[in-house]
C-alpha cells in the first residue's frame, strides 16, 4: 500500500507519472515502480528499491513512452521491500495492476490460481489480483467487467489501477477503504490516490466513493456504484491556495490544521479497517508475527505526542489488557530501565526526527525490547528508517508549531494499535473491536460537529485572555487531554497552565483557586462523571470560574461563573479525540485575542532535533 498514479492520454506520460509520484512522496514507501503501455512495445516496466529518483533514472536511462500508464509508490506490508514485490505487478505481459489497502484472504486466492497454472513472481497479496483479473478476461472480456467480477472475490481494503494491453485505451479504477480519485483533463483524465499528485496536470476532480468502480478513457469517465449502478459523482474544482503550504482563507496555519482533523483522522483510517477488524499488516509485514508475542508495551515520546502515549496507556490496559508504560524521552533515555520480557517498544512522533525520541529508540535497541513501532507522521523520518515497524500517522504536513492535527491522528493510530494488539492477542472482550471500528468510521463527522462550536468557543476565549494562570482537569483517559489542552494553552497564548487528575485537587492545587484561576475541564458521560462533578463543586465553593466541555447527555448546565459547552455524544473509548478539539479551539481563539504570534510561538521549534 501506499500511493496511486494513473494516466491516459494522447501526449507521453511517463514523466506525469513520475511527478505524481514525487508529489506523493510525502506518505513515506520503501519502493517505486511503474508501468507504460505504447503500441510498439507493449506494456513495460521500471521498479526500483528506494526513491522516486531512483526509477526517474531508471527510465531516463532506458526511456518508456506511452499513452497509458500507472504508477505506485509501495509501503511494504506482505513482503519485504524488494524489486520483485514492488508494484506494478504483471500477469504475463498482458495485465497490470498497482493497489494501496490489505487483500487478506490472498492466501486461499493464491492456491487457488496456483491450480490455474498462474505462476507468482513476488511475495505481496497484490499478485493474486492481476492474476485474478487476468483469469476472468478469459470469460468476461470487458476490462471493467473483469475488475467488478474481481473485487467480488477480495476481503479487505483496496484501491486499485487496473491496464490491459488489449484495451490500451482505458484505465479501470475501484476503490473500497483506500482512497481514488479521478483528476478531469482536456482529452487526456488522470486517476490517483490524493489530488496532489495531479495538481500538476489538473484542478477538476472527482472523488471515487466506496465500492465505486471506474473506467477512465482520454474522453470519458463512466463510474458503478456498490449495487453495479452507473452514477455521476459531483466535479470538484481546486483553485489555488488550496495547497498543504497554503493557509488558504484561514487566518493562521493552526487553525487551518484544527478545521483539517475531520479529513486527516479519514485519510489515517482509510485501508486499515476490514470490515469489522483493524487490519492488522497495517503496521508492516512482520506486525501479526511480533504483536502475537507481545506482553508488554512500553511507549515514548515528548510533548504533545507523550500526551498522546498517555491516552493509549488506558486504552492497551483497559481494552486491551496489555499492561503499558509511558514516559518523556528525555527522561527515558538517562534512566536504567529494566525491561519485562517480551516488550513492544512504541514511539509517537510528528517530525519522527525528535533528538531525545531518538535517542530513546536507539539506546533501547541495546535493552532487549522485542520490536519496535515508530508513530510517526513523516514518512522518510529518521524514527520511521530505525524502528522495526510503522504506522504513519498520515496528517500531511503540521505548519504551526503547536501540535494538532499530528495529535488527533496519533490518537486514532493508538486506538488501531490496541485493537490490532488485542486481536491477534485474542484479549478483547466480544464485540469490542466491531463496535470500536464502527465508531472509528463515524469519527470523522463527530470532529466535524466539535468543529461546528467553532464560534461559541471563541466567545469563551474572552473569559480568559486577561488571566494569568489556569488549570485543566480531567479524569482517566480525559486527563492526558486536559494535560494537552494546558500546553496548548501555554504554548501559544503564554498563559500559565497545569493540568491535574480532578481527584488529586483536594490535595494541593485548590490552594491557589479563586475568581482570578478559571478552570476548564473536560466531563464525557462515563462512571467517572458523579466524581468529577463533586469535584467542580469544590472550585465553585472557592469563587473559581467554571469552563465545562460535557457530553450533552451528561446533564451539565449553565449557573453562575459556570460555563457549560455541550459536545455529542460519543463511545467513552473515544471521546478523549472529540474532547481534544474543543480545548485546541480554546487555546487558539485566546491567543488570538492576546495577539501573540500563534503559528510561531517565542521560545520553541517545530522540530527538536537537538537535546
Ligand atoms: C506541542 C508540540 C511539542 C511536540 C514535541 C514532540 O504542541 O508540538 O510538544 O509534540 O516537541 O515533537 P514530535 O512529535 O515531532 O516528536
Amino acid at each position: 500500500m501506499c500511493g496511486i498514479v494513473g494516466a491516459v492520454a494522447e501526449r507521453n506520460i511517463t514523466t506525469i507519472l513520475i511527478e505524481g509520484l514525487k508529489r506523493l512522496e510525502y506518505r513515506g514507501y520503501d519502493s517505486a515502480g511503474l508501468a507504460v503501455f505504447s503500441a510498439q512495445d507493449g506494456l513495460q516496466r521500471r521498479r526500483r528499491i528506494g526513491k522516486v529518483r531512483e526509477l526517474e533514472s531508471a527510465v531516463a536511462d532506458d526511456p518508456l513512452v506511452g499513452q497509458l500508464g500507472i504508477a505506485h509508490v509501495r509501503w511494504a506490508t506482505h513482503g519485504a521491500p524488494t524489486e520483485r514485490n514492488a508494484h506494478p505487478h504483471f500477469s504475463g505481459h498482458e495485465v497490470a495492476v498497482v493497489h494501496n489497502g490489505i487483500i487478506e484472504n490472498f492466501e486461499a486466492l493464491r492456491e487457488e490460481l496456483k491450480t490455474l497454472g498462474y505462476v507468482f513472481a513476488s511475495e505481496t497479496d497484490t499478485e493474486v489480483i492481476v492474476h485474478l483479473i487476468h483469469h476472468l478476461l478469459k470469460s468476461t472480456p470487458d476490462l471493467a467487467d473483469a475488475v467488478k467480477a474481481a473485487v467480488q472475490r477480495l476481503h479487505g481494503a483496496y484501491g486499485l489501477a487496473v491496464v490491459s494491453a488489449a484495451q490500451p485505451d482505458r484505465l479501470v479504477a475501484a476503490r473500497s477503504g483506500s482512497p481514488l480519485v479521478i483528476g478531469l483533463g482536456i482529452g487526456e483524465n488522470f486517476l490517483a490516490s490524493d489530488q496532489l499528485a495531479l495538481r500538476q496536470v489538473t484542478d477538476r476532480f472527482m472523488y471515487l466513493e466506496e465500492g465505486d468502480i471506474a473506467e477512465i478513457r482520454r474522453e470519458q469517465v463512466s463510474i458503478w456504484d456498490q449495487a453495479g449502478h452507473a452514477v455521476q459523482r459531483e466535479v470538484v474544482q481546486y483553485h489555488e491556495g488550496a495547497e498543504a503550504a497554503d493557509k488558504g482563507h484561514y487566518r493562521h496555519f493552526m487553525l487551518k490544521e484544527i478545521h483539517e482533523q475531520p479529513s486527516v483522522v479519514q485519510r489515517t483510517l482509510e485501508g486499515r479497517l476490514g470490515k469489522d477488524h483493524v487490519l492488522v499488516q497495517a503496521f508492516g509485514p512482520q506486525a501479526a508475527e511480533l504483536f502475537a508475542k507481545v506482553r508488554n508495551v512500553q511507549i515514548v515520546a515528548c510533548g504533545t505526542s507523550y500526551h498522546a502515549g498517555m491516552v493509549a496507556r488506558y486504552w492497551l490496559e483497559s481494552l486491551a489488557g496489555i499492561p503499558c508504560q509511558v514516559e518523556v524521552a528525555s527522561e527515558f533515555r538517562y534512566r536504567k530501565v529494566v525491561v519485562q520480557p517480551d516488550t513492544l517498544f512504541v514511539s509517537i512522533s510528528q517530525s519522527g526526527e525528535t533528538a531525545d525520541t531518538l535517542a530513546a529508540l536507539r539506546n533501547g535497541k541495546a535493552l532487549g525490547f522485542l520490536g519496535s513501532l515508530a508513530i510517526c507522521n513523516v514518512g522518510i523520518s529518521s524514527l520511521v528508517r530505525e524502528s522495526d515497524l510503522t504506522l504513519l500517522t498520515l496528517a500531511g504536513p503540521e505548519i504551526g508549531v503547536a501540535s494538532t492535527k499530528a495529535f488527533t491522528t496519533q490518537l486514532v493510530s493508538l486506538m488501531l494499535l490496541t485493537l490490532a494488539l488485542g486481536q491477534v492477542r485474542g484479549t478483547l472482550g466480544t464485540g469490542v473491536e466491531a463496535e470500536l471500528v464502527d465508531e472509528l468510521r463515524r469519527l470523522p463527522s463527530r470532529l466535524g460537529e466539535a468543529l461546528a462550536m467553532d464560534t461559541t468557543v471563541e466567545k469563551t476565549a474572552e473569559l480568559f485572555a486577561d488571566k494569568h494562570h489556569t488549570l485543566f482537569l480531567g479524569r482517566g483517559a480525559q486527563y492526558p487531554v486536559a494535560m494537552e489542552g494546558a500546553l496548548k494553552l501555554k504554548e501559544i497564548s503564554y498563559i500559565h497552565a497545569e493540568a491535574y487528575p480532578a481527584g488529586e485537587l483536594k490535595h494541593g492545587p485548590l490552594a491557589l483557586v479563586d475568581a482570578d484561576m478559571p478552570v476548564v475541564t473536560v466531563a464525557p458521560n462515563n462512571e467517572l462523571l458523579e466524581k468529577l462533578k463533586s469535584n467542580l463543586q469544590e472550585v465553585r465553593a472557592r469563587g473559581g470560574e467554571l469552563v465545562v466541555f460535557a457530553d450533552e447527555q451528561a446533564g451539565m448546565s449553565n449557573g453562575e461563573g459556570t460555563h457549560v459547552i455541550n459536545l455529542p455524544h460519543i463511545n467513552d473509548a473515544l471521546a478523549p479525540i472529540l474532547y481534544t478539539i474543543p480545548l485546541q479551539l480554546l487555546s487558539y481563539y485566546v491567543a488570538v485575542l492576546k495577539g501573540t504570534d500563534v503559528d510561531q510561538p517565542r521560545n520553541l521549534a517545530k522540530s527538536v532535533t537537538v537535546e
